[in-house]
């Protein structure tokens, strides 16, 4: 069994943000499988993916939020302000070999994946569902 397994239950039904959940989960996945490895070089590729691909995701989201003028837009962008600088402070502490991938930092970064889907991601593109976007 996979560390997440993304059903039908998690769609929002706006394709390219439904994709980039599933990417999201994928590679927390691959990183999952990581654990305990000692593969640090992959470690650190896999880190520097997944921040890259939370960048392209929540310049998605916020550009969608912006063109639709979702009314939430500057509590949903703390939100992933403040979930990306953390991530993004683990792999500059990663790079230079002073933190390690843990079970603890893939289970905080699932939760906050799935409560973030749940209260922000959820309205927002039930508001864009509603607009005619897809
Ligand atoms: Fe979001
Ligand atoms: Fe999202």
């Amino acid at each position: 069994m996979s560390f997440i397994d993304w059903t039908e239950n998690e769609r929002l039904n706006i394709g390219i943000i439904d994709e980039q959940h599933k990417d999201a989960a994928e590679l927390l996945n691959e990183l999952h499988e990581t654990l305990g490895s000692n593969r640090t070089f992959l470690e650190k590729n896999l880190v520097k993916r997944m921040l890259k691909h939370f960048r392209e995701h929540f310049d998605t989201e916020e550009r969608l939020m912006k063109e639709s003028k979702f009314p939430f837009f500057i509590s949903h962008k703390m939100e992933h302000d403040r979930f990306y600088n953390k991530i993004d402070t683990f792999y500059r502490k990663l790079e230079q070999d002073e933190e390690r991938v843990t079970l603890e930092l893939l289970n905080s970064i699932k939760t906050w994946l799935f409560n973030h889907l749940e209260i922000n991601d959820k309205k927002c593109t039930k508001f864009f569902v509603e607009k005619g976007m897809s």
